[in-house]
Formats: structure tokens, sequence, C-alpha cells
């Protein structure tokens, strides 16, 4: 289903998936009232939330499509939807990249937690995902995340990318994306906290094309560029 605020794929999802999606390509002004009528309908538990969606309207500009290994990757914003499958690749990271994305052995991706990440305004917050498989059995094998931090108007990226999609272009394809929604929004610049010893993400980083500044903080490797200084 397409609208001007987004499409959805239906097919495969549950009842409780499908009213999601269909009311988060509704007209904004119509979303929240549609999301209440939902509940108490029974079709939505009561414990869901709408969330920023319920104003958002998705940047359809972000989405592209690659070819990785003969295999069609999709790379587009989080929807609502989308929840279960951030939270289902984080299960799978293996536990280095854990540490290396949430700096801690987290082994618990609560619901609150990844409702923050697929519910976002896509402005303040924009999570990006890269999905494979067909319609209906699709799997997050990657996500970027990004924060606008206000106070000093730089926006804080962070991604992890499953094992086996790793080194093929992800990365740069998310840091590309983001780094443009967040000039398109005003922002001066990216920052990311890293481990000092992660060569790939300080790789990734300095592939963008203005000049990067490091700085230490409690002993992680803090990156950050303005988008007014090229390298
Ligand atoms: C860091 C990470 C996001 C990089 O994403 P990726 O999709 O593997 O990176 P890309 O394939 O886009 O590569 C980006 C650049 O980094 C370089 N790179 C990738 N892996 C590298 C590695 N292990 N060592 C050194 N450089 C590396 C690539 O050469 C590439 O530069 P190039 O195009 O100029 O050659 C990914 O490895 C990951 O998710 N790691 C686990 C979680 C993590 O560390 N997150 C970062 C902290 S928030």
């Amino acid at each position: 289903m397409v609208t001007e605020y987004g499409a959805v794929n239906l097919f495969g999802k549950s009842i409780q998936e499908r009213v999601v999606a269909m009311i988060t390509i509704a007209h904004p002004q119509f979303r929240e009232e549609l999301f209440e009528k939902a509940k108490k309908l029974g079709y939505i538990g009561p414990e869901r939330n709408l969330g920023e969606a319920a104003r958002a309207v998705y940047p359809v500009q972000l989405e592209s499509t690659i070819n990785i290994d003969g295999e069609k990757v999709t790379i587009r914003p989080a929807k609502p939807v989308d929840e279960r499958r951030i939270q289902e690749h984080y299960y799978s990271l293996p536990k280095e990249d854990v540490l290396s994305r949430f700096f801690c052995q987290k082994t618990i991706f609560g619901r609150p937690e990844m409702e923050s990440r697929s519910n976002v305004d896509y402005i303040n917050d924009l999570t990006l995902v890269a999905v494979v498989g067909e319609f209906g059995f699709s799997k997050v094998v990657a996500v970027a995340e990004s924060m606008k931090l206000k106070d000093i108007n730089m926006t804080e990226v962070a991604f992890s990318v499953s094992k086996e999609y790793q080194g093929k272009g992800l990365g740069k394809i998310f840091l590309k994306k983001l780094a443009a929604a967040a000039r398109a929004n005003g922002v001066s610049g990216l920052m990311a906290y890293t481990f000092p010893s992660n060569k790939a993400m300080i790789s990734l980083f300095k592939t963008l094309p203005y000049k990067v500044k490091t700085r230490y903080e409690d002993g992680d490797l803090i990156l950050s560029c303005k988008f007014n200084e090229l390298a």
C-alpha cells in the first residue's frame, strides 16, 4: 500500500502489525485518533505507543537498494513495524560487536528501547535499516541510528552491521545518508563514540569528505566532523 506519506508491505504480517503499518502511512493529522480507536477495538495491545511516528513524515528519499553478493539489500528509514526485526538483529550480534556498539555486554534489548529505535520522528531521531529477504519474511541485517544533540547542534551516529554483511559498503551508505539528512535538517556536523581499537569504525568515519577531529573521553574515542570543514 502506498500513500504520499510512505509505503508498507502488508503481506505476512500479524493483524496488529498490519494495523500499525497502515496507521503510520495515514495523514499525520489522523494517526493518533486512528491509533486510539484501534486500541479500543482490540487490534493493538494497550501497551503499544505510537510515539514520534504519530507526527512523522517518512523520508522516502532516503530509500535505496544495492546488490551484495547477488542478494538485493534495501536500505531505508525504519518504520514502527520494524521493532521486532531490529530487536532480532541486536540479539543476533556476536558478543564482540555488542560490546563495540553498546560499550557493554548488553544481553537484553527490551521493547521500550526497541520502540525508541523504530518510532522515530526522522528529524531529531533517525534510524536506518538494511533489509534482505522476501516480502513478509524480511530480516534486518544492519541498523544505523542517529540522534540530534540539540545543545551542540550535532548528530550522534552509531552502527551495527551483521557479521556476514560487514566490509560490503553498508556502513558507508548509512553514513552518507545520515550526513545528508542531518545537513538537510540544519545540523552542523556528525559525531560518534567508539573504542580507540575499532579500526573499522574509525575507517568508516574517515570516508566522509570532511575534516575528522578526534578526542578521548573516559577511554572512548570521539570522532567528529563539521559539514563546513572539508577534508
Ligand atoms: C564498524 C562497522 C559499522 C563498519 O560497517 P561496514 O558496513 O562493515 O563498513 P563498510 O563496508 O562500509 O566499510 C567502510 C570503510 O571502512 C573500512 N573498513 C571496514 N572494515 C574494516 C576493518 N575491519 N578494518 C579496517 N578498515 C575497515 C573499509 O575499507 C571502508 O573504507 P574504503 O571503502 O575506503 O575501503 C561494522 O563493522 C560494525 O557494525 N561493527 C560492529 C559494531 C561497531 O563496531 N559499531 C561502531 C561503533 S558505534
